[in-house]
């Protein structure tokens, strides 16, 4: 089915890549506030009987939900067959249980909420925890691209004689995948979380990847708590400095600037602009569009 594709706001650098990739057009759009802090969307590009690729990474959500709900619907209203969320960071995934009496699983509310008004769904390596896929929370069909393979060929090309640092079992996962495509060793350590910003994490032996320099790999580099934890033993353990990945960039506050400060390098994947992006995801999202595109 033929596509156009629609940048939410913050993600045109993206669309202009995947439009590229896709040699499909980019709609003319037009999002904004109303004085009175609604929000306005008109689509001028002709949609009819295409599938309108929403692209919009969710990190700072809230804001993003409502624009998103009014440009599928708009879509559809002017014929679209059916819309498609481009999402390479979904946000609330880490809410996938009730932590304390009173919460609400705010990670199946969230995909309630964006399974009700989009056909499918394109994200990069969501945070699955305590589920086992995305199925579980969007019932929609979902689509996962991993970032594995790009950060293997990147730590390949760019860092001598490296040695792969998972900060906690969580990050299993991706560390090993990582380590065996760029033909490294890894470690995975211990992490406590007492609170928000409040991260303990246990170093084992490092004695023998004294010479290696340690990458630090996860998912989300958020208040980068866990990270900075990580770096300051491994400095305490005479380790070199280490290059710190993350495949999603969502840094709250001063949370880049403390990392570089603790002493590391950061690179993170494109899932959300920011300066420390180094790995583009681009073609691998586009292939998986192109895959979806194919199906519908
Ligand atoms: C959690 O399990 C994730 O994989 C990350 O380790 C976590 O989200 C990082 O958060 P922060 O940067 O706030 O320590």
């Amino acid at each position: 089915m033929k596509s156009i594709l629609v940048a939410l706001p913050g993600n045109e650098i993206l669309t202009e890549k995947l439009s590229t990739h896709l040699k499909a057009k980019i709609a003319e759009v037009t999002i904004r506030q109303f004085p009175d802090g609604e929000t306005y969307v008109r689509i001028l590009s002709d949609v009819r009987d295409k599938c309108v690729v929403l692209v919009a990474t969710l990190h700072q959500p809230d804001e993003k939900l409502l624009p998103l709900y009014f440009l599928s619907q708009t879509a559809k209203s002017l014929g679209a067959k059916c819309t498609c969320l481009v999402a390479p960071y979904l946000a609330y995934m880490r809410q996938d249980k009730v932590f304390k009496p009173g919460e609400g699983v705010t990670s199946d509310y969230f995909g309630k909420l964006i399974s009700g008004f989009a056909d499918s769904l394109i994200t990069v390596d969501p945070h699955l925890h305590r589920r086992s896929s995305l199925s579980e929370v969007y019932n929609i069909p979902s689509k996962v691209v991993h970032a594995a393979n790009a950060i293997s060929r990147w730590v390949k090309e760019n860092v001598e004689n490296p040695v792969l640092v998972g900060p906690d079992s969580e990050s299993e996962q991706w560390v090993s995948e990582v380590a065996t495509a760029a033909g490294a060793p890894f470690m995975v350590l211990e992490k406590t979380r007492h609170g928000d910003r409040d991260v303990e994490v246990s170093v084992p032996q490092v004695e023998e990847f004294k010479e290696h320099t340690p990458v630090l790999v996860d998912d989300i580099i958020s208040t980068a708590r866990t990270m900075i934890e990580t770096v300051g033993h491994l400095k305490n353990a005479g380790m070199k400095a280490p290059v710190c990945i993350g495949v999603h960039a969502v840094f709250a506050g001063s949370a880049y600037q403390d990392l570089i400060n603790a002493g590391a390098e950061v690179v993170t994947c494109n899932t959300i602009p920011h300066e420390s992006n180094k790995i583009d995801l681009s073609s691998i999202l586009a292939a998986r569009v192109l895959a979806t595109m194919n199906h519908v």
